[in-house]
């Protein structure tokens, strides 16, 4: 089965084909061994290699629930083409991820806007998240298998949830924020500030409206996700009209029981709701940079209208801070756009999220100076860019040894470093001496010219000789030796 897929079970159907959903009958999480299986799941085969996990059946609560719950849904580079139906070959994963971003790189118009399609409405007994309708004292979520992912985290959370939002200003918003379980019938909603789904709600809250309504969506397909959870789109954009672009063709969304919101039908499970506008303590939360983050003291949350859902609903539990949380190639794909309308000497920009506070920026310099300047641009205007590492267009942006390598060899630390004193940082970086603020450091790992204060001759590299002495070397070697190397098992 080809993507681009209408639901995530159909996407996981084609992973698990694949060979590449591993089974687990019981977990104990009340013991942690979800998190603890995961953690020495990647420890052992990788960040970037890792399969999916569905765990069939997990303690929680001191109850046994039925699954299953899924981890590690978008780990791997191929499953960017698979989700967006990119016809890639091979099994070279950042040859797969390079074929995705010049696919969607193909579908932005001349004036840099995603395809765009209506969503279009269907009926509920069509709906599959209206298999299951609950309402009044029949809500518990705490039924559900929602975990709590690390022993320091203020409780179950649902932490893959796309919060649908509407606006007479702004249109509709999807944006993934977590939501802590907070009681049968209430959850907490954290959009950071100055996210849409913020803005959003500070506004209504600012026109004196008594309360937000909010459908929270669990189980979304992988693009709508995708969407749901990246700045990919503007404020303003509807994040399912663009959802549809990628899909080629429109959402299907339903009305919801308790409210006018229309969501995706095609989902594992919707939680409809009223914000309102006093605020509540929420967290801690294990963050994506690997640490705990700070409890807040305010924060939004929602009396729960109505639960609808699958008759089997999958969850999805993202391990933060452990593996991949979305695909990301629509979201990688803006910002290379956005930058090369900038500055015409870049060619790529990569966030390693596996290293959050990394970003890697490929340029074909043009003149003296153009690496720093570009750097400090990007590091300042992009959050998760702490630091910010510039190289040259030999160095592939997305093999992390040969960034390093570059550093290693081509920087000199007096010369070429910037350092910017504050600036925003992201919210779950543990070093900010203050949340949200922080400093940043631009790193030019360019080879310098002499009129950057480089060498005369810059050395050629030993594998640059070698392609000028033998310049078909490598298919030779694939063709001769190929089989040997490729099937070599460690
Ligand atoms: C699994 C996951 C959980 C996330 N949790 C949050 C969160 O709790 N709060 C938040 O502001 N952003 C969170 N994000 C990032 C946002 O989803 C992302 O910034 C998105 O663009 C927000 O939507 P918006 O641009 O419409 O505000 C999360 C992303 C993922 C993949």
């Amino acid at each position: 089965m080809t993507g681009p897929f209408g639901s995530l079970r159909d996407y996981l159907k084609a992973v698990d084909e694949l060979g590449q959903v591993l089974h687990v009958d019981k977990v104990d999480q009340d013991a942690f061994e979800a998190t603890g299986f995961m953690y020495a799941l990647i420890d052992k085969v990788g960040w970037g290699e890792a399969p999916i996990v569905s765990f069939n059946q997990v303690k929680t609560g001191g109850r046994w629930m039925e699954g299953p719950v899924i981890g590690n849904p978008w780990g791997r580079w191929q499953y960017e083409p698979m989700a967006f139906g990119v016809n890639a070959q091979g099994t070279n994963q950042r040859e797969l991820y390079r074929s995705t971003l010049a696919k969607l790189e193909t579908l932005v118009d001349e004036e840099g806007q995603w395809p765009a399609v209506e969503p279009t409405e269907i009926s509920p007994e069509d709906a599959p998240c209206k298999e299951v309708t609950l309402l009044d004292d029949a809500i518990d979520l705490t039924q559900f298998p929602f975990l709590k992912t690390n022993p320091a985290d203020g409780g179950p959370y649902i932490n893959t949830g796309n919060v649908i939002l509407e606006d007479p200003k702004y249109g509709r918003n999807a944006g993934t924020y977590r939501c802590q379980i907070k009681g049968p019938r209430k959850i907490g909603v954290n959009p950071e500030r100055n996210q849409h789904g913020w803005t959003f709600l500070m506004d209504m809250k600012d026109r004196g409206e008594p309360f937000a309504r909010a459908a929270v969506v669990l189980g979304a397909d992988p693009i709508v996700f995708a969407m749901s959870s990246s700045k990919t789109t503007r404020l303003g954009q509807d994040e399912l009209k663009v959802a549809g672009g990628f899909l080629g063709r429109p959402v299907e969304v339903v009305k919801c029981e308790t409210s006018d919101l229309r969501v995706p039908a095609n989902v594992e499970m919707v939680i409809e709701g009223e914000i309102p506008f006093d605020f509540e303590p929420e967290g801690p939360f294990g963050e994506m940079y690997g640490y705990i983050g700070e409890m807040k003291s305010e924060n939004f949350f929602m009396n729960v209208t109505a639960v609808t859902h699958r008759k089997n609903p999958i969850f999805i539990n993202n391990f933060t801070g452990i593996h991949r949380g979305f695909l990301t190639s629509p979201l990688e794909m803006t910002s290379n756009l956005n930058y090369r309308k900038k500055f015409p000497s870049v060619l790529s920009v990569h966030f390693p999220l596996q290293t959050p506070g990394y970003c890697f920026i490929q340029i074909k310099k043009m003149r003296p100076g153009d690496a720093i300047e570009i750097g400090s641009e990007i590091s300042k205007t992009l959050k998760i860019a702490k630091i910010a590492i510039v190289v040259d267009e030999d160095v592939d942006v997305h093999n992390f040894t040969e960034v390093m390598h570059a550093v290693g060899s081509r920087w000199q630390p007096q010369q070429a470093t910037q350092i910017i004193a504050e600036a925003g940082a992201m919210g779950g970086d543990p070093s900010s001496p203050t949340r949200g603020s922080g400093s940043r450091i631009v790193i030019d790992a360019t080879r310098k010219q002499p009129d950057e204060g480089g060498p005369e001759v810059y050395a050629k590299m030993n594998r640059e000789c070698l392609l000028a002495e033998a310049p078909d070397i490598f298919t030779h070697i694939d063709d001769k030796f190929g089989d040997l190397i490729n099937g070599w098992k460690s």
